[in-house]
């Protein structure tokens, strides 16, 4: 077999209603400058007979391969990403009567959810014969492309804002990758980054500027779904760390193509969970805006979540508000004992930004939005060990 199946039809521009061939590397939407969006034959799907054999296959991201763009076996690059463990909480003090689990990206390769779109960005990159990849990034994304364009003999250069967590630069290095510190936030690295590499022939990963990393990041929702299956039910609530938006959107994607093929018939909240310092999202949820506005001197100990300016703000406030879920800001100190808690009382390690939603549960159910009877799923997005040892909230606040 060497044809993975994939349904991939058009790449579409949501914004414009421009379509594209999905056979060439595209960024971009070249009409209008906004996100391009995967599309696939979902009619052509088989739905019954696909979610059935899914549970025969290896318990990768790549199960999932007719609704992800890459078409050929031999231009899959992996490290063995996806199939997280969702872990059960049960009860927990700050959310009385609440069915709580966190659902744990930190053991995937490179430490993060940020595999998962770029073992797909990487593999599509892959088989469109590109060779130079490069990606501004708060970490984690900067990690995930090192190793994957190290594993598929591809050539990586990221940008890393100045204070990006040691551990994460070394790695990158380590994975063979050009190193390029930038001062500033992933805003002044994507600036830079697109700047340097102007006429180089490169190509761009950056967040929801090319379509491929999306198709990654959904599977996150694909997933959440068929561990529903073993009659443990779908989550009412999914709280998610959220900072360029692409897991919000993504996840979204998943639950819509679901429900198209009619293996979904509700779609859970979706709840973007932001550090005070840094609420562009949040805010523009509050303020009822179409898009969000750049946050000024934006500042957190997250490191994922320092995004003052969102690129497709407008896509991530729709995947919200059409879940009909909402958005919180935290504190810098609520997410550090938010890591204690979470390490301490259920042996879990997460980082600053996938501790984020477990700092938000309590408010949550204070102000009603989430309710005793309902189940919730806290997305942890990334390890704790880069930051283990650290002293957060002097070392990394700025
Ligand atoms: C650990 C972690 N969580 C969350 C985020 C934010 O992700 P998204 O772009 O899906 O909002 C990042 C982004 O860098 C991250 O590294
Ligand atoms: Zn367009």
């Amino acid at each position: 077999m060497t044809e993975t199946g994939s349904l991939l039809a058009s790449l579409d521009c949501r914004a414009c209603c421009s379509s594209f061939d999905p056979d060439r590397a595209m960024g971009v939407c070249p009409t209008c400058g906004h996100t391009l969006f995967a599309t696939y034959s979902l009619d052509r799907l088989g739905r019954g007979r696909w979610w059935n054999e899914l549970g025969r296959r290896p318990p990768t991201l790549w199960r999932y391969r007719e609704l992800l763009p890459v078409r050929r076996f031999d231009s899959v690059v992996t490290l063995g990403e996806g199939g997280s463990p969702t872990l059960a909480l049960g009860e927990v003090p700050e959310a009385p009567g609440v069915d709580v689990f966190v659902k744990d990206d930190g053991g995937l390769p490179t430490g993060s959810f940020k595999a998962r779109g770029m073992a797909v960005a990487v593999s599509r990159a892959k088989e469109l014969g590109l060779k130079d990849l490069f990606v501004p990034s708060a970490g984690n994304a900067a990690v995930a492309l090192a190793a994957y364009a190290a594993r598929g003999g591809l050539h990586a250069r990221v940008y890393l804002p100045e204070r990006t967590p040691g551990p994460m630069v070394q790695q990158c290095t380590l994975y063979g990758a050009e190193v390029v510190r930038v001062p500033g936030t992933i805003r002044e690295a994507g600036d830079a980054a697109r700047t340097a590499e102007r006429g180089r022939g490169s190509f761009d990963l950056s967040t929801l500027r090319e379509p491929y990393r999306l198709e990654g990041k959904k599977t996150m929702g694909f997933e959440i779904v068929e561990s529903a299956r073993d009659g443990s039910g779908l989550p009412d609530a999914i709280l998610y760390p959220t900072g360029g938006g692409t897991g919000l959107v993504g996840m979204k994607k998943a639950f819509d193509e679901l429900a198209h093929v009619g293996l979904l018939d509700r779609i859970p909240r979706l709840y973007a969970i932001q550090p005070e310092g840094c609420a562009p999202v949040v805010r523009a949820l509050k303020e009822g805006a179409a898009r969000t506005t750049p946050w000024p001197e934006a500042r957190t100990i997250a490191p994922g979540l320092l995004v003052p300016a969102p690129f497709a703000s407008e896509r991530i406030l729709e995947a919200v508000r059409t879940s009909h879920g909402g958005g919180l800001t935290v504190s810098d100190r609520a997410m550090v004992e938010s890591m204690r808690a979470l390490a301490a009382r259920h042996g879990l390690s997460a980082s600053p930004e996938g501790a984020a939603p477990y700092a938000a549960l309590g408010p949550l159910v204070a102000r009603g939005e989430i309710r005793a009877g309902e189940r919730v799923i806290l997305y942890a997005t990334g390890s704790g060990i880069p930051f283990a040892g650290k002293d957060l909230l002097n070392e990394f606040a700025g």
